[in-house]
């Protein structure tokens, strides 16, 4: 019989409006790869961070190695071996990776920190588990893929044999995942025990030897990842057949509504990063942007959204010329935006979730009583809130409700309600889909379709090649920071559109 390397038995753990974990049972086997997944809010954060000692359970116990334990802090899991690597990274930029690895453990000689000790453990760390990291490079200059490697030595360096990973792959590219799933790889070579939470299911599929999956609290069921089915899976979180793939008509495209032509803009770096990119999206039609992260996207919706200068080129809306208004005049015209980074751009974390539903919109008219006289009313937006929290089954549907309290999923599933709500002539979704679950995302893709066939221009820009391909009208490639071909779906495959991405066509 294989050794367990976590047990957590009839874990229980209620916050005031849900029950996040429900009598939950989660057993790890030693050595391997276990895949934790269920929808938006199913509880599998509480569940993991209560194993890393962020939460205590009302009720249950907790094994490690089989010897009884209990988590009053996160320093008594890492004495535990155990190690979270965190989604939002906590590394610090103008330190080196060695640096940012020994903080608050450093080693020291003669009182001093022992900098080359620092070099050579983080190399040897490297090597041994094949992470390709430069010891001495400063955090500032790597990539997100390299800091979540860095995260991972970190938790290495601190003794870790059971690694947490709470969606990793969200903030990574297609070939960052394969580097990652590599290092994951090695990691169980070497016997260390690792658990994984991800929505995609592709991926359950790829790198687990078991799953568990969690619905509204509880555990459904853990089973060998060779015994099962991605679809089998879907069902399993949602408790309802998944089609994958959305029911579609034909686009029926009218008036050109956005025009881009010739658009230069310049990244945080001023380098450019936009080098001239020109096309349209006509009412009734998406068109979606395919590209690797990092190529003129953040940039380009940044520009469309009046949150960053075009130095040169147009932008004209409905026949208007829109370059460089400002964010709350582009959204007065009439540009709606989903954006992809939830946390900066798109909530207020300590605002509820009625005052999030009226972010950017909350000076009009009926959420204040006169334009220009900024006395709230409330019912309206306690109204509105409910009515989204009903369209959009936000969990748990209480508008009062901190935004900060919901789900990663349930966050996103605010801003999508906002957003489409506002009835924009052209809606700009980055990344839409990013952190929900496969029903919901299903949900998310049938809106953005009948916000089409309502006649509204929608521009998607994703990462994910199947959300492209399964919804868009037209597809346009983006490369540095140039648009490098715009093709029908029909002729288009992730294998062409990936090497497209990739400058090789
Ligand atoms: N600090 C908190 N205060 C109140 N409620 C909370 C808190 N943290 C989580 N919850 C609630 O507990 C439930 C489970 O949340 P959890 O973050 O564990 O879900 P999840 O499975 O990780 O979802 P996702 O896939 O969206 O990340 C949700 O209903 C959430 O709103
Ligand atoms: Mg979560």
């Amino acid at each position: 019989m294989a050794t367990l390397a976590v047990e957590l038995r009839n874990i229980n753990k209620y916050f005031p409006l849900v029950v996040a974990n429900d009598d939950v049972t989660f057993l790890v086997q030693k050595g391997e790869i276990h895949a934790l997944v269920g929808e938006n809010g199913a509880g599998k954060s509480t569940l993991v961070n209560i194993l890393y000692g962020l939460l205590r359970p009302d009720s249950g116990t907790i094994a490690v190695n089989g010897q009884p334990a209990e988590f009053a802090s996160p320093g008594d899991a890492i004495d535990h071996g155990i190690g979270m690597v965190h989604q939002h990274f906590m590394l610090i930029p103008p330190l080196t990776v060695a640096e940012n690895v020994v903080l608050g453990r450093e080693p020291t000689k003669f009182g001093f920190i022992d900098i080359n000790l620092a070099n050579k453990t983080v190399r040897d760390l490297s090597e041994k588990y094949g992470l390709k990291v430069d010891p001495k490079a400063k955090v500032e200059t790597l990539s997100v893929g390299i800091e979540q490697r860095i995260e991972i030595i970190k938790v290495l360096y601190r003794g870790a044999e059971i690694l947490i990973l709470d969606e990793p792959t969200a903030v990574l590219v297609p070939q960052e995942v394969d580097e990652l799933f590599e290092i994951l790889r090695s990691l169980k070579d070497q016997g260390k025990t690792i658990i994984f939470i991800t929505h995609k299911l592709q991926e359950v599929m790829a790198i687990s030897d078991r799953v568990t999956v969690m619905r509204r609290g509880k555990v459904v069921d853990t089973v060998a990842t060779d015994e099962t089915s991605r679809q089998e899976i879907a069902t399993m979180m949602v408790g309802r057949q998944v089609l994958f793939r959305v029911e579609r008509k034909d686009a029926q495209p009218g008036e050109e509504v956005l025009r881009i032509e010739d658009l230069h803009a310049l990244d945080n770096k001023q380098l450019p990063a936009l080098r001239g990119i020109s096309f349209s999206v006509r009412e009734r039609e998406i068109l979606g942007i395919a590209g690797v992260e990092g190529n003129g996207q953040t940039e380009l919706v940044e520009v469309l959204t009046g949150l960053r200068k075009a130095e040169k080129g147009m932008v004209k809306l409905d026949g208007l010329v829109v370059t460089n208004f400002n964010a709350r005049s582009v959204k007065e015209k009439g540009i709606g935006h989903i954006p992809e980074d939830r946390h900066r751009r798109g909530l207020i974390l300590d605002y509820t979730v009625a005052q999030n539903s009226v972010l950017g919109i909350h000076y009009r008219i009926p959420y204040v009583k006169r334009r220009g006289l900024d006395v709230i009313n409330f019912g309206p937006i306690k109204k509105k809130a409910e009515r989204l929290i009903q369209e959009f089954d936000i969990r748990p549907p209480d508008q009062k409700n901190l935004a900060g309290n919901l789900s990663g999923g349930n966050q996103q599933k605010v801003i999508v309600a906002r957003e489409f709500d506002q009835d924009p002539k052209c809606l700009v979704a980055a990344q839409p889909t990013r952190g929900i679950d496969v029903g919901s995302i299903e949900f998310i893709h049938e809106r953005l379709l009948q916000a089409r066939d309502a006649g509204k221009a929608v521009l998607l820009i994703s990462a994910d090649l199947e959300e492209i391909l399964s919804i868009s009208d037209r597809i346009a490639v983006i490369y540095e920071g140039k648009i490098v071909g715009i093709m029908n779906p029909d002729e288009a495959s992730e294998a062409s559109l990936g090497l497209m991405m990739t400058g090789a066509y």
